[in-house]
């Protein structure tokens, strides 16, 4: 018998035994869980360690040397934020706002970093081709961190704790320059891994790690929903592009890029889903508050034009299945572990 026609089965027998007033309430699957969900679950199990590429392997001395850049105010022309400024670990690796707020605003929000060392290329648009390669940009760009590339260089060199761990970090050319500070900031940023959720727990076989109606959710999310097209595996994202409808103003996304594409107009990055509960407001641009304004945003379709991805229509859920779809959503969400700030050198 298949899992399809033994679940028809289960819930005949389950209407008869009901209407005869017997409990049966212990049965292992329910009537509305979808035959699929088994064969979905497989594609969900975590890697098991954080992929470091060849030309950057990881080191303790690099970590620890990008841990503390990471946190140093010393990267910002005003001496007044640091990469974490936006990028807090207690907000999941973002900072809770629409829209990043350096040097001045900047019309992206800022997105988490968890998971980086999974990504191929970054930024919303995909303008970055390594995790090495943003490390330098929000340093120097007047709108974020500000900060002469030559002014940095100096000012790291005179702190005599920063030369040692730079001289740990890169023993053959311990200078502070633009290759070394890339290469530990990356190494670091690899190493923030979303914590491990009620979904997880799930997946590794508890039943009763997640409730009845998130694990409807992950049916929907894989079926119906058709999100599971772009925000696939356990990472929940296939580093893709897409228009999914939200952007309404002028930012065209990654058709900067690609100007002669048509869908790629408005097209962004799909985002990572792990701990998606604590991160609002969502999206490129911070403007869907909650994860009901998403869900709802999704089930009109968004904006219809031509660069409209073909996976996204109009879904017609109803309230139960929205709620479903969140409760699910909720249980990529763990507390992360306490994350101890470093030291900063002087
Ligand atoms: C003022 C806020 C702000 C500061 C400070 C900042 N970032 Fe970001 N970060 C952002 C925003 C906004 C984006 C999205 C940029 C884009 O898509 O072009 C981003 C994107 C990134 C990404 C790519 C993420 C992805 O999903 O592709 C990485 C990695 C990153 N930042 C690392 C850093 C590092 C390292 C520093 C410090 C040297 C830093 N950021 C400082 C706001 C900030
Ligand atoms: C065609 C690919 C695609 C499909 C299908 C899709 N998404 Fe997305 N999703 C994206 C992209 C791209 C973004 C970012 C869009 C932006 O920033 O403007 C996104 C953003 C999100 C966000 C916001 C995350 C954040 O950090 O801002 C959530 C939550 C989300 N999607 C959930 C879902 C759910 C639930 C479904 C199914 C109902 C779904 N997605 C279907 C591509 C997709």
């Amino acid at each position: 018998m298949t899992r399809g026609a033994a679940l028809r089965c289960l819930s005949m027998v389950g209407a008869i035994a009901t209407a005869i007033g017997i409990w049966f309430s212990v049965f292992p699957v329910r009537a509305g869980d979808s035959p699929d969900r088994p064969a979905w679950k497989a594609l969900y199990h975590r890697p098991s360690e954080i992929p470091f590429p060849d030309e950057d392997p990881y080191t303790e001395a690099k970590d620890t040397l990008g841990r503390m850049l990471f946190f140093d105010p010393i990267l910002s022309g005003a001496g007044n934020h640091s990469c974490a400024s936006c990028h807090n670990p207690s907000l999941s690796w973002g900072d809770g706002l629409p829209k990043a707020v350096g040097e001045k605003q900047l019309p992206l929000r800022s997105p988490t970093l968890y998971n980086m060392a999974w990504g191929q290329i970054y930024g919303w648009d995909g303008k970055f081709r390594s995790l090495e390669a943003v490390a330098f940009a929000p340093i120097t760009s007047p709108a974020n961190m500000n900060r002469k590339e030559d002014d940095l260089f100096a000012a790291l060199a005179a702190v005599p704790d920063y030369r040692k761990a730079f001289s740990q970090a890169f023993p053959d050319d311990p200078a502070p320059n633009r290759q070394n500070i890339e290469a530990a900031l990356a190494t670091f940023e690899r190493t923030l891994v979303s914590s491990r959720a009620p979904f997880d727990l799930w997946i590794e076989g508890n039943e009763s790690a997640i409730g009845e109606s998130a694990k409807r959710g992950f049916d929907l999310f894989n079926g119906k929903g058709g999100c599971a097209e772009c925000h696939e595996g356990w990472n929940f994202t296939d580093g893709s592009f897409h228009d999914i409808g939200t952007a309404s103003g002028n930012d065209i996304g990654r058709a900067r890029l690609f100007p002669t594409s048509v869908k790629l107009r408005y097209a962004f990055k799909v985002p990572t889903l792990r701990d998606v509960a604590r991160r609002a407001p969502y999206m490129h641009d911070g403007t869907e508050p909650t994860l009901e304004a998403v869900i709802d945003l999704y089930d009109r379709g968004g904006i219809d034009r031509p660069s409209r991805s073909e996976l996204i229509k109009p879904l017609g859920l109803s309230s139960q299945e929205k709620s479903d779809l969140i409760a699910f959503l909720k249980t990529l969400t763990e507390e992360p572990e306490p994350f101890v700030s470093p030291t900063l050198p002087r």
